[in-house]
């Protein structure tokens, strides 16, 4: 996710923004860039990779000025380039703009600002603030962003500097996270806590849509409307490294947190009720789609789980066969693939060689391939035909959870895309399936609420050496990343089981004490479900179980129970996998594990 930093003050801005944008390095970047006032000029630094080129290049062709914005841009509308990366300014270059988030509506206003005469010369949604600004600058920089927000849909977090008023800088934010450093006789701004704890411990947190203006008379923090607030000073106590998990104990707790907001970016603009679904640039035709009669979804690890979902979705909402391949597997099995065939990659950092290779494969036979990932620019998303984006943002503790829930959802706009496109299911059933969608980032907030249960059993069970996690339908495709996600975190052998095959042998495990977790949220398997718990419960199992709310008669059979909020049955899967997470990570936190680095594992796997 993209990191931003602002200066004002008396020191050379450049090595505070290079300072600042190090300490959000762990957000994960791609290029970086700064913009500092040098007499009364803009100059503009900025280039793809690593921030040591940033610094390289500023060190062969230093900037002098005290006023001054960085950032470090991850991907989202536009490749990672030179071009793309930020800061963004307007034509004559007077205003330039770092932004971190997402404008929904950029293209609209491009055109309007086309037609206006304003010329675009990156890809990004960032382009069209300078440009606003510029067009709403009559002499005032923070009435022109104030007027420039007005127009913009979506998130934002941007700090603006312009030659105008040389001195000045503004910040605003909405959905996208902005705090104000206040050291002596010098001003921050910043993504995060971390970019200026070397100067200062004094800060001001941002509420969405507050201003801040900063200049040489000092500081003003001002509401949409222009009038002035005042705000308490929040003073840091914690240390750099805590801050960098946001007051987290590890980066994968974090990203569990991230979920409902990575959920709801990644339906962003493409799931609304009562518009068509929207798939970014994909360009498969109802024509072609008539036209495919078999799509293997292929994929390592947790995005091969969520293949599985993907499964279950496209084939009971499109009709459309589906199989599901583990990406070093399928290669050599000689798989059946023509022109008709639709292979969907998934792959969270897009470089897993062993997906990059069954993708090359599908091709050579002339499938066509759409990738799902969650990095723009990597090599799955240029050697796709298509490619739709999981906005999860970076994923930086090794196991995987903010991007396995983004898979899912974007399985779900697949599928129902493809439902539409094939007719087999009415507006009214995709617009019920649409409106639930929406409703998942408030569920999934619910959901992480209800820790104690999972953090009891956590505690009285961390000692096990196996564990078993059964379900019926899709609660087996969840099992399957609960299992993986304990193992490979805390180091305990488990197995996940389609529960009702349980008895054709593996039953014989089970003995006294054994622990079995439990899915039990499809309505029409749950009567068999629970028989397969009675089964192992007689056998001494203790057992947690996981239900919907309403299905409380399941405590009848098991030791203890957690219940989600109610969604429609296909989507459960994103809300019933939140405290298997979080479950794996409580017994990994109470084993002593390290937990965002597990032994043996690395967390992009560039060799088959
Ligand atoms: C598990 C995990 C791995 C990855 C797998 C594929 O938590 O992270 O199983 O899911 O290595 O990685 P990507 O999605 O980057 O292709």
């Amino acid at each position: 996710m993209c990191g931003i930093v602002g200066y004002v003050g008396k020191k050379e801005a450049s090595p505070v923004l290079i300072h600042g944008l190090s300490k959000l390095e762990y957000r994960g970047y791609d290029s970086a860039g700064v913009a500092i006032i040098e007499d009364n000029l803009l100059k503009v630094t900025k280039c793809k990779g690593r921030l040591a080129n940033l610094e390289a290049k500023l060190n062969e062709n230093p900037i002098h000025g005290a006023v001054g914005i960085g950032h470090t841009r991850w991907a989202t509308h536009g490749e990672p380039s030179d071009l793309n990366s930020h800061p963004h300014s307007n034509e004559d270059e007077t205003i330039s703009v770092v932004h971190n988030g997402i404008i929904e509506n950029y293209l609209q206003l491009r055109e309007w600002l086309s037609a206006k005469g304003y010329k675009f010369m990156s890809e990004t949604d960032t382009e069209v603030i300078p440009h606003l600004v510029d067009y709403y600058y009559k002499g005032n920089l923070e009435e022109a962003v104030m007027k420039a927000i007005t127009k913009m849909e979506g998130s934002y977090a941007i700090g603006v500097v312009s030659t105008h008023e040389p001195g000045k800088l503004v910040a605003v934010r909405k959905d996208s996270p902005l705090i104000v450093g206040l050291g002596k006789d010098e001003f921050f701004i910043a993504s995060d806590i971390p970019a200026i704890l070397n100067y200062t411990r004094d800060i001001y947190l941002l509420n969405d849509k507050e201003f801040v203006v900063i200049n040489e008379d000092g500081i003003k923090l001002l509401t949409e409307d222009g009038d002035e607030i005042k705000k308490d000073v929040f003073h840091v106590t914690w240390n750099a490294d805590a801050a960098e998990k946001g007051g987290y104990e590890h980066f994968m707790i974090k990203e569990i947190h991230e979920q409902p907001k990575a959920i709801k970016d990644t339906m962003t603009s493409r799931i609304v009720l009562g518009k068509p679904i929207a798939l970014d640039k994909i360009t498969i035709t109802k024509e072609q789609l008539a036209n495919i009669d078999r799509v293997y979804i292929v994929a390592c690890g947790t995005a091969y789980h969520a293949g599985i979902v993907g499964k279950y979705a496209i084939e009971k909402l499109a009709r459309i066969p589906v199989e599901v391949d583990i990406a070093s597997e399928f290669r050599y099995r000689n798989p059946i693939m023509n022109e008709k065939t639709l292979m969907i990659v998934v792959s969270q950092s897009g470089e897993t060689a062993d997906t990059l290779a069954a993708l090359r494969e599908a091709k050579k036979y002339g499938a066509r391939v759409l990738a799902i990932t969650n990095v723009v620019g990597s090599s799955v998303s240029r050697e796709a035909d298509d490619v739709l984006y999981t906005w999860a943002g970076p994923e930086i503790a090794v196991a995987s959870t903010k991007a396995y829930t983004t898979q899912l959802i974007a399985m779900y706009i697949l599928a129902l895309y493809f439902a539409d496109c094939k007719g087999t299911l009415s507006t009214d059933e995709i617009e019920s399936i649409k409106a639930e969608m929406l409703k998942l980032p408030e569920k999934c907030e619910e959901v992480l609420k209800h820790k104690e249960v999972l953090q009891k059993f956590a505690s009285k069970n961390f000692m096990h050496k196996d564990m078993f996690f059964l379900g019926r339908g899709l609660d087996y495709a969840v099992a399957m990343e609960g299992s993986l996600k304990l193992k490979e975190i805390s180091y305990i052998h488990s197995e996940a089981y389609a529960a009702g095959e349980l008895k054709h042998g593996t039953i014989a495990l089970i003995e006294k004490g054994t622990v079995v977790i439990a899915l039990a949220t499809q309505e029409e398997l749950f009567e068999k479900m629970l028989s397969n718990v009675k089964e192992v419960k007689t056998r001494g199992a203790n057992v947690l179980a996981f239900a919907f709310e309403g299905n409380e008669t399941v405590e009848k059979t098991v030791d203890s129970a957690l219940y989600i909020p109610k969604t429609a049955e296909i989507l459960a899967p994103v809300l019933s996998v939140v405290p298997l997470q979080l479950l794996a990570y409580y017994i990994a936190v109470q084993k002593g594990c390290d937990v965002d680095k597990p032994r043996n594992l690395a967390k992009s796997v560039t060799v088959e």
